[in-house]
């Protein structure tokens, strides 16, 4: 799982999962693990149909507690069992979501424990379906699923491509990470619903010649992170992301780009409507002048000299035309004298709080999936974090920027 959808620190909240019979239902096991990384209590319903494929102690065995069985089972602790999520559980999740599971739910037909759970289900419940594109297309899941929209599921996937049984179209399970968002965005509070997020991440490349270009190793994951931190909170979120190669979840609005010439023309446009930006990327301060769009080929001569120019820094001109109301996070990213340049890029940039983190220390910038933080807020507010992972680093800049 990519880093920047690792969060943790969900403790306390609790997750039912539903699995369904579909061949797809060992990747559950997956899912359940990614639930229980993210630190969430998770309680399991397997299906008959779902426990053809895959056993509820292999549940049992990676931590879901309870695992529920069939609706009348004479050996089951409590009479209530089809209640229970209803009254503990913060979200359900049903995945993968058969075609027969899918009807049951559209139509509240109660004649097994998941769709009775369900039915008594009053909190937000997310269904992820899997099965043959044939099944898929059948007027009648289309029509369930239509319904399932409108009855307030989450809907996540399918995917396209090859399934099980040698076809090919829609109906493949969606990727574990899609539905790990949807779980943890329906649990997270949404104090950021409603504000326009702008975050520039990853790198710049400035091209020298036909092969070559000057550039850093940033990878993009401290940017990815507050990104999809955002989004979790609700945010609107637009990435304007260098070469990292990251993927983002579907309602993340991103703009690929190279140089620093296209970062800043597509922060420069999304900025005006912004309510929050923020510049965690790597930009480089120069670039090349150009060789030409041919390689270059090695002289006879030791040596060569290459010319630079200057590139425009995106954050200090968002600064320059920000607005009331509009709020501004930026990144230092140091060597020597942390804090006095952490403090001058505060004030000559016009920000409201910067987040430096010594890129030489051990576990901390570039590459890395933590980081130790220095954050100085216009206020005066200083905090001295300890080496943390990113998506933890995001969650807290996010929370200390909307203390304002
Ligand atoms: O991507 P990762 O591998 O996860 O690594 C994370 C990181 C180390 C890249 C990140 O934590 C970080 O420090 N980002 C800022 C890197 C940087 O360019 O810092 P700086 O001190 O040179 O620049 C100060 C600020 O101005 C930054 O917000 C930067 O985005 C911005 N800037 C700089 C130059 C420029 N031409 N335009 C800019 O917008």
């Amino acid at each position: 799982m990519q880093r920047h959808y690792q969060f943790a620190g969900f403790m306390g909240k609790r997750v039912h999962l539903g699995v369904t019979g579909s061949i797809a239902a060992y990747k559950a096991l997956d899912l359940l693990r990614a639930l229980i990384r993210a630190d969430l209590q998770v309680s399991a319903t397997l299906t008959p149909g779902a426990e053809e494929f895959v056993r509820g102690l292999a549940f049992e065995a990676l931590g879901a507690s309870p695992v529920y069985g069939p609706m009348f089972d004479a050996r089951a602790e409590s009479p209530f069992g089809h209640l229970e999520p209803g009254q503990l559980a913060d979200a359900m999740v049903i995945a993968p979501a058969s075609a027969t599971t899918m009807a049951r739910l559209a139509f509240g037909l109660g004649d097994d424990m998941l769709a009775c759970q369900a039915l008594a289900f009053p909190g937000p419940k997310i269904i992820a379906p899997a099965m043959n594109p044939k099944m898929w297309e059948a007027p009648a899941t289309r029509r369930n699923w239509e319904m399932l929209g409108e009855m307030g599921y989450t809907r996540v996937g399918p995917d396209s491509g090859h399934v099980a049984c040698g076809d090919t179209g829609s109906g493949r399970f969606a990727q574990v990470d899609e539905i790990l968002l949807a779980v943890l965005k329906a649990i997270s509070p949404q104090d950021m619903a409603g504000r326009k997020v702008v975050v520039t991440l990853g790198p710049t490349r400035e091209s020298w010649d036909a092969v070559r270009f000057w550039s850093n190793p940033s990878s993009g994951t401290m940017g990815a992170c507050l990104a999809v931190a955002a989004y979790l909170r609700g945010a609107d979120v637009h990435a304007v992301a260098g070469p990292c190669g990251l993927t983002f979840p579907a309602g993340i609005r991103v703009t690929n780009v190279n140089s620093a010439r296209e970062m800043y023309e597509a922060a420069s446009e999304a900025w005006p409507d912004a309510d929050i930006g923020c510049c965690s990327a790597a930009v480089a301060d120069y670039r090349p002048v150009p060789f030409g769009d041919q390689k270059f080929k090695k002289t006879g001569t030791d040596g060569l000299t290459v010319q630079f120019e200057t590139n425009p820094d995106i954050l200090k001109s968002l600064g320059k035309v920000k607005k009331a109301g509009q709020m501004l996070l930026g990144f230092a990213a140091e060597t020597a004298n942390v804090e006095a340049e952490a403090a001058r890029k505060l004030e000559a940039k016009n920000l409201d709080m910067i987040a430096a983190n010594d890129v030489s220390s051990d576990g901390s910038g570039f590459g890395t999936a933590t980081n130790r933080m220095l954050v100085l807020h216009r206020s005066g507010r200083k905090e001295h974090w300890p080496l943390l992972s990113k998506t933890e680093v995001a969650w807290r800049l996010w929370d200390h920027l909307l203390l304002d």
